[in-house]
């Protein structure tokens, strides 16, 4: 029989459940520091919101050819921001803890910003950087929880998941409205510059 003498017996476990039942799901097994935990999970509601609102102002702005597809992918992260808010929310819930949803200073305890954007393509860009904050800022909440609240840490895991989804999809539009403009200034570019040369070759 393997040797489970690094769990805790059950009679410890049934004696310390019943102790402190009005912390509900937070257990004396609670590794983590509690209060840094409902810090970090806040500052994540306010980026998701500010994500949401950012996202949602691009939805309704975006114009022009081809705008259409942009705008419901816009709305469709808006809508999956506020997914991750509220999940956040619900496990600052359980840890005890009240989620700060206040309008003052959410823009301060957000870590992406919120930036409207002239054109399509700023939007899409801005949308980019917003999202590679959160991926960057997720990751290091993965990392400062490691093993001491599983349950956070998983949560985070599958929202970062979503992150670096929406990432990619920022990354592909940015790319497709990026390219044509680009390609074309080059090659107008190019063209001024061959037919310089050639003008200067046929110059005895
Ligand atoms: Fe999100
Ligand atoms: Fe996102």
């Amino acid at each position: 029989m393997a040797d489970s003498g690094f769990l805790t017996d059950v009679k410890t476990l049934r004696e310390r459940a019943r102790q402190h039942l009005e912390r509900g799901a937070v257990t004396e097994g609670y590794l983590a520091n509690r209060e840094v935990v409902l810090k970090l999970l806040n500052e994540a509601i306010a980026t998701e919101i500010v994500c949401v609102l950012r996202y949602r102002r691009h939805y309704f702005m975006a114009s022009g050819i081809n705008a259409q597809a942009v705008a419901d992918e816009f709305l469709q992260h808006a809508n999956e921001e506020q997914g991750h808010a509220d999940q956040i929310a619900a496990r600052i819930v359980q840890l005890g803890g009240a989620p700060n949803l206040s309008p003052d200073g959410m823009l301060s305890r957000s870590h992406s910003e919120y930036v409207e954007g002239e054109s399509l393509t700023d939007m899409i860009r801005e949308n980019l950087v917003a999202e590679r904050i959160a991926i960057d800022s997720y990751r290091e909440m993965i990392q400062y929880l490691g093993n001491d609240d599983p349950t956070s840490r998983g949560m985070l895991e599958e929202i970062l998941a979503v992150e670096e989804e929406h990432a990619e999809d920022m990354a592909t539009l940015l790319d497709r409205h990026e390219q044509p403009r680009y390609a074309g200034s080059v090659s107008l570019q190019q063209t001024a510059e061959e037919s310089f040369t050639k003008q200067k070759e046929k110059t005895p």
